[in-house]
């Protein structure tokens, strides 16, 4: 058995609700940690720790740092930190509130949401502008070597770093764009996927191809779509074995190379952004916490 998450590396369902929680003073954060491997089913709910946990387990977890905030030309990428992560993936929307309201029992008092965000997947895993997301994901074994870490030992094989951001469309301004001009924002064309070989280098494709990079910069993106009364956008979710890959695309997308900001930045701005350190999973099933000392 592959110690990762399983919900990692499954296709997005159908449903999801995204918890961040907070620490707040005086808690015992050994004993919430200790319940939680018993509160959740890994294949069902993703497990993620911000660094702030981890410190206050007195530990730290190689790798595992903070969200760097960024400016570019006219925008900003904000940094939103949080202790605790979970992605509840599922299928119905009465079960991942009874599921979150278990979880929040679980780790309480210590630990405490401060964001609960609703998902859902749009037709086969569109973003909310029509647009395929997940097409150039690695799959199978490239999907593993990309998203989870390798040869660091016990406690930390299996184990993978999320970056996490919830974006806010502004989908009236999408949707006056002419389609060549929605096409050019990604790169690719809605109508049938592909690739358009005369993108500007805005595109959002150009700036994230992941061979492009060097070294290149493969992640694992699980990301789904949110909507809360008039408001809606992507929670974008990259899995990868590092940091390395999602900041080396940031900084394209927010021009920091060439001055260039990615074309998404036209109809979308991300709201926050965090990273976690997903925990592997022990040979029973359940999270092993090992390397943060439970
Ligand atoms: C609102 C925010 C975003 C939307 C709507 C969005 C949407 C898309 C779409 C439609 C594609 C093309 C199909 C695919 O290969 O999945 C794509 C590709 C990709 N996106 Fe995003 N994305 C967003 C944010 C981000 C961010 C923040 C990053 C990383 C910093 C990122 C990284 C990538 C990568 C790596 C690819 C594949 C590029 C390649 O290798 O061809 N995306 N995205």
């Amino acid at each position: 058995m592959t110690p990762v998450q399983p919900g990692i590396l499954a296709p997005v369902p159908r449903l999801a609700r995204y918890l961040t929680f907070e620490l707040l003073p005086g808690g015992d954060v050994r004993g919430a940690l200790g319940r939680l491997p018993a509160a959740i089913d890994p294949s069902t709910t993703v497990v993620g720790l911000g660094r702030s946990l981890v410190l206050a387990l007195g530990r730290d977890v190689r790798g595992l740092r903070d969200f760097p905030a960024r400016a570019g030309a006219g925008i900003e990428v904000p940094s939103t930190p949080g202790a605790l992560w979970c992605w509840l993936r599922g299928d119905d929307r009465g079960e991942l509130v009874h599921r979150t309201r278990a979880l929040e029992a679980a780790v309480a008092p210590a630990l405490r949401t401060v964001a609960i965000t609703d998902a859902f997947q749009y037709d086969a895993s569109r973003d909310l502008t029509g647009y395929e997301d997940g097409t150039e994901n690695p799959s199978g074994d490239d999907a593993l070597a990309a998203a989870a870490l390798a040869g660091a030992g016990p406690g930390l094989d299996g184990s993978s770093f999320v970056a996490v951001q919830q974006w806010l469309h502004d989908l009236d301004r999408f949707s006056r764009l002419s389609q060549a001009e929605q096409d050019a924002t990604f790169g690719r064309r809605r109508s049938d996927n592909e690739e358009m070989d005369d993108a500007p280098s805005s595109a959002h494709v150009k700036r994230t191809a992941q061979e492009s990079f060097d070294p290149v910069a493969f992640v694992v993106r699980r990301s789904m779509p949110w909507a809360e009364g008039a408001r809606a956008g992507l929670v974008f979710v990259a899995f990868g074995r590092n940091f390395d890959a999602f900041e080396a695309q940031m900084r394209r997308m927010a021009g920091e190379e060439d001055g260039i900001t990615d074309a998404l930045f036209g109809f979308t701005r991300p709201l926050t952004g965090a990273y976690f350190w997903c925990p592997p999973v022990g040979p029973a099933g359940k999270l092993d916490l090992s390397a943060v000392g439970l």
